[in-house]
C-alpha cells in the first residue's frame, strides 16, 4: 500500500538510450519517494541523469525498466492517453530557456494549457491572473511579448503557465541557468512561496545557492542517487543575494 503522503514514487527507474548500436544509460536504477509538498534538489555532474529523471517522473518519456507512481497511480499501467492526461492533470514544467512562444502575449502562453484542456474562456482569465499572481508577475505584463521582459521576469511567466493548471508537481531543469543572480533570486523566492501554498517542487540545479533554498538535496552520479544532503537555508540564494 502507498501511503497516499507520497505524491511521487520511483521504483528501479532504469533508462537506455539507443543510438544504432551503441547503448548509453541514462538511469540506472533510481529509486525516489516524494512526499506531499516537499521543496526536492537534485544536482550531480553534467551527463549524470538529472534531465532524464526529470523526463521520466514528468511522463515526457518512458523508462526502460522500473515503475513511476504519481499521486497512487502506477504509470506503466496507463495508455498514452491517459498518461498525456495525468501529465497535464498532475505536472507542470519550468526549463531553462524558458520556452515561452514569442509570438503570443504573455496572457496567450500562460493560457495555453487551459486552451489545450478545453476550457471555456470566461474561465480562464481568472486562472491565468491568479497564476501570474501566485508566480509574484505584474498583471501589467500580460499584454507584452515574452522578448519585452527580462529574463527573469520571463521565467516568472514560465513558471504562472507551468502552475495554471493547479498541477500537483512542479518540475524544472536549471530554472536559473539562463540568469543573472539577482533574477535567480526572483525565480527562488518564486519557487519557494509557490512550494509555501502546498505544490510539491523538484528543481535540478548546478548551483548550491539554489539547492540550499529546498528541503532535500540529492546527489545524482552515473545515473543513480548516490546521497542526500542537508540544505543550509542561510546559504540559500534568497538569502545570499542583496
Ligand atoms: N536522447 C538521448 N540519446 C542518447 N543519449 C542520451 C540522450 N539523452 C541523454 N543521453 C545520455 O544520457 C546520459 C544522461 O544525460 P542527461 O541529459 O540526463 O544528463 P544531465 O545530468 O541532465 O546533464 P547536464 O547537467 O549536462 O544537463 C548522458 O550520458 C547523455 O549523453
Ligand atoms: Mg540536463
Amino acid at each position: 500500500m502507498l501511503r497516499d503522503d507520497i505524491i511521487l514514487k520511483a521504483v528501479n527507474l532504469k533508462k537506455a538510450y539507443r543510438v544504432g548500436d551503441v547503448v548509453t544509460w541514462g538511469l540506472r536504477g533510481v529509486n525516489l519517494e516524494v512526499r506531499r509538498g516537499e521543496f526536492i534538489s537534485i544536482m550531480g555532474p553534467s551527463g549524470s541523469g538529472k534531465t532524464t529523471l526529470l523526463n521520466m517522473i514528468g511522463i515526457l518519456d518512458k523508462p526502460t525498466k522500473g515503475d513511476i507512481i504519481i499521486d497512487g497511480v502506477r504509470v506503466s499501467k496507463l495508455s498514452s492517453k491517459e498518461m498525456a492526461k495525468l501529465r497535464n492533470r498532475k505536472i507542470g514544467f519550468v526549463f531553462q530557456q524558458f520556452n515561452l512562444i514569442s509570438r503570443l502575449t504573455v496572457y496567450e502562453n500562460i493560457e495555453l494549457p487551459l486552451v489545450a484542456r478545453g476550457m471555456k474562456r470566461h474561465l480562464r482569465r481568472r486562472m491565468v491572473v491568479d497564476a501570474l499572481k501566485m508566480a509574484a508577475g505584474d498583471l501589467t505584463w500580460l499584454k507584452k511579448k515574452p522578448n519585452q521582459l527580462s529574463g527573469g521576469q520571463q521565467q516568472r511567466v514560465a513558471i504562472a503557465r507551468a502552475l495554471v493548471n493547479n498541477p500537483a508537481i512542479i518540475l524544472a531543469d536549471e530554472p536559473t541557468g539562463a540568469l543573472d543572480r539577482s533574477s535567480a533570486k526572483a525565480v527562488l523566492q518564486t519557487f519557494v512561496n509557490v512550494n509555501k501554498h502546498g505544490q510539491t517542487v523538484i528543481v535540478v540545479t548546478h548551483d548550491p545557492e539554489v539547492a540550499n533554498c529546498s528541503n532535500r538535496i540529492l546527489i545524482i552520479r552515473d545515473g543513480i542517487i548516490v546521497k542526500e544532503e542537508e540544505p543550509c537555508w542561510d546559504k540559500c540564494i534568497i538569502n545570499t543575494v542583496k
